[in-house]
């Protein structure tokens, strides 16, 4: 078992990373992290509020930057009783598929120039590397088929977006076969959760109904989602961190298959609002039909269990978050929905 005790987390200001970084603080107060994010429109610093100062470190700054990325290594191990960077836990990326749509430019240059510099780091230092990517490297489904995405499907990423985090799992792969870095990757499914950006489908409706917008789907809805909670997700990358085997890839989900449809009568019913209180909007250019993981590599091998499968109750705690922290959400609502607007959705 690998014991890191001090984990650089990249993207730590965004939805997954900042969960990440609260699941270790409970849950391993051993371990300390150090955080860089660029803080993009997708990052707030104040999303690591709580964690104790003693054990984080926020750098405010670019995984681009190769001069800066490399003085952590010196910089972060000469912070009194803290231990050198021994884990690398890779978030940060342009994330948003409508996003890659309209400009593809910082998808390439986060996801795949970023993953390659962080990458030459863990090469330089002989730092253990964990990649957070998606299912969607995998394409889609068909609806209704009986197939779910396992580790052995082909790649065949249909956006910017899963095109470029495509790339960045073949560099992992690379500078593990051909530098021996000690490189492992998850592809997980579509994560909800606290901190999550009004941009992503559960919490734009969501605060739609709280702004008194009508909640907007895609085409007819028919898409399928297989949603996990972001607690879970982290939970799994703990366990690949620290018993993975190296050079291997884990799939992560829940079995929590939901059409867009579905998961939005459910929000409506839950916030007390008629079935029919939503408007149909333009669907994506060549958005996928179905996601779905078989998770099985991971339970069988890592003994790992997802303990939130109770998707109405996770939909309830979400629904309680977004409408406890209205500060938090609404300077991004208005912009956001203005994007949106002008591309039709
Ligand atoms: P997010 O958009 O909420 O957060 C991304 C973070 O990365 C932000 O804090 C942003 O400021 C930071 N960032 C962006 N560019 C940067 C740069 N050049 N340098 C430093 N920091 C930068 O994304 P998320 O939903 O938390 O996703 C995190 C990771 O998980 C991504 O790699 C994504 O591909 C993957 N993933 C997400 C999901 C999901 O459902 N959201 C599912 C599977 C995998
Ligand atoms: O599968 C993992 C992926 O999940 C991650 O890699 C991505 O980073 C993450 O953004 C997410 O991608 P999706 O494209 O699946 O998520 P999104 O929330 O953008 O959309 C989910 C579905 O909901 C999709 O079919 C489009 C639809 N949708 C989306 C929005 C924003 C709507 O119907 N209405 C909306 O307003």
């Amino acid at each position: 078992e690998f014991r890191p005790r001090h984990i650089l987390v990249t993207g730590g200001a965004g939805f997954i990373g900042a969960n990440f970084a609260h699941w270790i603080a409970r849950n391993r107060p051993d371990v300390h992290v150090t955080v860089i994010d660029a803080l993009t429109y997708a990052g707030k610093r104040e999303n690591l509020d709580g964690i104790p100062e003693d054990r984080l470190t926020f750098v405010h700054g670019d995984i681009c930057d190769a001069v800066l990325v490399e003085s952590l290594f010196s910089r972060a191990g000469s912070r009194s009783g803290v231990a050198p960077i021994d884990a690398i836990v890779h978030f940060a990326a342009e994330s948003h598929n409508d996003n890659s749509i309209l400009d593809a430019a910082p998808f390439l240059r986060t996801n795949v120039d970023g993953t390659y510099v962080l990458l030459e780091a863990a090469r330089r230092h002989g730092i253990r590397f964990h990649h957070i990517s998606t299912d969607e490297v995998y394409g889609d489904l068909e609806l209704g088929e009986p197939r779910k995405f396992t580790e052995s499907s082909p790649y065949k990423p249909s956006s910017p977006y899963s095109a470029s985090k495509a790339a960045s799992d073949h560099l992992v792969r690379a500078w593990h076969r051909t530098y021996g870095v000690r490189a492992t990757i998850s592809n997980c499914s579509n994560n909800y959760g606290p901190y999550q950006h009004v941009e992503k489908f559960i919490p734009r409706q969501i605060t739609n109904i709280l702004a008194g917008i009508r909640p907007k789907l895609y085409g007819q809805g028919l898409a399928v989602r297989d949603w996990i909670s972001v607690e879970d997700h982290c939970s799994a990358i703990w366990l690949i961190l620290t018993r993975g085997r190296i050079g291997e890839t884990y799939l992560v989900g829940a079995d929590g298959e939901y059409s867009n449809i579905d998961v939005l009568r459910m929000i409506l019913a839950r916030m007390g609002q008629p079935a029919d209180a939503f408007d149909h909007v333009n669907d994506r250019p060549g958005g996928d039909k179905r996601y779905a993981i078989d998770a099985t590599k991971i339970m069988t091998e890592l003994g790992w269990r997802p303990r939130y499968t109770d998707f109405a109750e996770g939909l309830d705690a979400t629904i309680a978050w977004y409408a406890a922290h209205r500060d938090w959400w609404e300077p991004d609502k208005a912009a956001t929905e203005e994007k949106y607007r002008l591309q039709g959705h």
